[in-house]
């Protein structure tokens, strides 16, 4: 359990933060709900992430964004409110049973037609959007898988990606676990290491933001 996502952080200065910016449709909060109770509720993204994601598609004009980890499909369903009515969110997850919590949500919200979801492991779905030639066709890509995973999403998302669209990682502080020595495992070790990558890396500029689980956001040059 994230203690630093909004739904869980008790700290009265977030309390505040979200209680004077955070904006979610009914549906939106009905679908955290219902997550809220799921036994893996604590892999629901937290909506103050989800909604700076929106904000930045929407600055940049995105059409065209990738949802890496779908689980219930909040991150899914923020996304296409924030796009046009052509826009595309592809939707990549492993699991049918959690995927499914999400779809009568999507289409409450009128928005189930721009979500195309994919089920398979994201770095084969990335690769086969890559083989099929779109390559820059899109905006926006949210990573938020498989931790192990993280660094295969970012070298196919930049590829994915056009130049000027943005890569966002979530969890990049793991519950404060990247700065424990004595953490060890392989999610926080990959972590550990995506994180000093991305630093030097001269082919995106980075902000690294301490809100929610830790967000670091990659612009491609
Ligand atoms: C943290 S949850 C995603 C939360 C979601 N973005 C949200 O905002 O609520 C991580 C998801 O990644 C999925 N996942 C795990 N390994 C995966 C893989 N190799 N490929 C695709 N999805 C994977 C899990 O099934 C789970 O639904």
């Amino acid at each position: 359990m994230s203690i630093f996502k909004s739904y869980n952080n008790k700290d009265p200065l977030v309390v505040y933060t979200v209680q004077h910016s955070l904006r979610q449709t009914d549906v939106q909060k009905r679908l955290d709900e219902v997550t809220l109770k799921h036994k893996r509720s604590a892999m629901l993204g937290a909506p103050e992430v989800l909604q700076l994601n929106a904000n930045l598609m929407q600055v940049i004009g995105a059409k065209k964004v990738l949802d890496v980890g779908v689980f219930t499909g909040a991150s899914s369903l923020s996304a296409a409110l924030a796009l046009p009515a052509d826009g595309e969110v592809h939707a990549l997850d492993i699991s049918e049973e959690y995927t499914n919590i999400g779809k009568p949500f999507w289409e409450e919200a009128g928005v189930a037609k721009k979500i195309h979801l994919h089920i398979a492991p994201a770095g084969e779905t990335l690769q086969r959007f890559i083989n099929e030639g779109q390559v820059g066709a899109f905006d926006f890509a949210f990573i938020d898988a498989d931790k192990v995973g993280y660094d295969n999403y970012y070298e196919c998302c930049l590829k994915l990606i056009r130049p000027g669209g943005i890569i966002a990682f979530d969890n990049t502080l793991w519950d404060g676990n990247v700065i424990n020595p004595e953490d060890q495992s392989a999610d926080t070790v990959a972590l550990r290491k995506l994180n000093a990558k991305l630093k030097d890396d001269q082919r995106i500029n980075i902000s690294f933001l301490n809100f929610g689980d830790g967000l670091t956001l990659c612009f491609k040059k």
